[in-house]
């Protein structure tokens, strides 16, 4: 790594006024650790949870690193001890623990894939986090099989454009709901069956209606408060619930007699704090299902609009006001 500098541009969660506001820092260049290669980045996404980083609610976990960013993209130009994976010059984008928003980070080598055939570098550091997420909840803990019915709510989010467009590209009915008609329009676009706006319609009747009175078999579900017993009442038998975040509120009353009859499933988890090995593994499940796609150009990154780095706390506010349809990206 002889011409990596010593120190780089870094983003932390900090204040300026006395309020919370990301700050720019110069920070030493971090070094790979055994599994590890070294990035020089290219892009970093942005995601909710670190606007909850900036307000000092969502602390990294131990061993992450202050900068913020859960997601980048970029060239390889060192490795620790024991890579396998990747050589230098190698082009990947790689979920992270912490540290995107920076000039270079580190990650595990089983976090990181390959930068697939007609997505540019930037673009590519819109996929991690989204991906990742929607495949390990709605794949390997709600077990979504051909031909079931899913609804994702937040349709137009990182997480929701990728869900719409995984699913819909796999041949399930996918329904979601948004907060306004562009929105709407935006996921239908992507491939939703039907796109509810939840500000002027009822997504249970809706969805109702739509299926004949069915309901659906997988919910991914980012709302949680009085979504949490709408959920239930839409699921079919045997439906299975997960949860990735409660913006609306985790403490609610809920009538649990119909997850008894129904045999539902309620479940929810959170990925950053997973082990290295265990987001290898979603990695690889990715590669195999998930890679072809966005190599053939059946699923395409959303990119809502670039900021350079040091115009981080705008394109945080842009998140914070939920102007944006899929990812918010920061060029390093
Ligand atoms: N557990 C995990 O491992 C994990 C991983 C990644 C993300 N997440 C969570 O997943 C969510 C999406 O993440 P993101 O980064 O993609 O954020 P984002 O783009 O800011 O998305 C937030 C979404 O929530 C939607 N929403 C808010 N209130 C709603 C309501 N009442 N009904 C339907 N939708 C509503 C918003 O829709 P409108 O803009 O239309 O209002 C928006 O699409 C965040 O809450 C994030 O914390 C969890």
């Amino acid at each position: 790594m002889s011409q990596t500098p010593k120190t780089m541009r870094a983003v932390e969660a900090g204040t300026v006024d006395g309020k919370p506001a990301p700050v720019l820092h110069e920070r030493p260049v971090p070094e790979p650790g055994p599994g590890q290669i070294l990035l020089k980045v290219a892009a970093t996404a942005l995601n909710r949870a670190d606007l909850l980083q900036v307000s000092g609610l969502y602390p990294p976990p131990p061993g992450a690193p202050a900068t913020l960013g859960l997601e980048a993209s970029g060239t390889v130009v060192d490795t620790g001890p024991g890579v396998t994976r990747w050589k230098l010059g190698d082009a990947v984008w790689v979920l992270l623990p912490g540290g995107g928003y920076a000039e270079y980070c580190v990650a595990d080598e089983g976090s990181a894939l390959p930068v697939p055939k007609g997505i540019s570098l930037v673009e590519a550091a819109s996929l991690p986090e989204a991906y990742f997420t929607v495949w390990t909840n709605v794949m390997d803990r709600c077990r979504l099989q051909p031909g079931e019915a899913f609804l994702v709510h937040g349709g137009s989010s990182g997480i929701g454009t990728a869900a719409i467009q995984l699913f819909a590209q796999r041949g399930h009915p996918v329904f979601t709901t948004a907060g306004t008609p562009d929105k709407c329009h935006a996921c239908t676009q992507l491939g939703a069956t039907l796109a509810i706006n939840y500000r002027t319609q009822d997504f249970v009747e809706t969805i109702k209606t739509a299926t004949q009175g069915k309901g659906v078999d997988v919910i991914l579900d980012m709302v949680g408060g009085d979504y949490i017993a709408k959920n239930i009442q839409l699921l079919k038998t045997e439906g299975r619930l997960v949860n990735i975040a409660y913006q609306m509120g985790a403490e609610v009353k809920i009538n649990f007699l119909q997850v008894l009859l129904k045999r539902l499933t309620i479940t929810a988890s959170t990925l950053r704090v997973r082990s290295p090995a265990e987001k290898a593994a979603i990695g690889r499940a990715l590669e195999r299902e998930v890679w072809p796609l966005l190599n053939g150009g059946k699923i395409k990154p959303v990119v809502d609009r670039t900021y350079p780095l040091e115009d981080a706390k705008a394109a945080l506010e842009r998140m914070a006001a939920s102007a944006h349809v899929g990812k918010i990206i920061l060029t390093i």
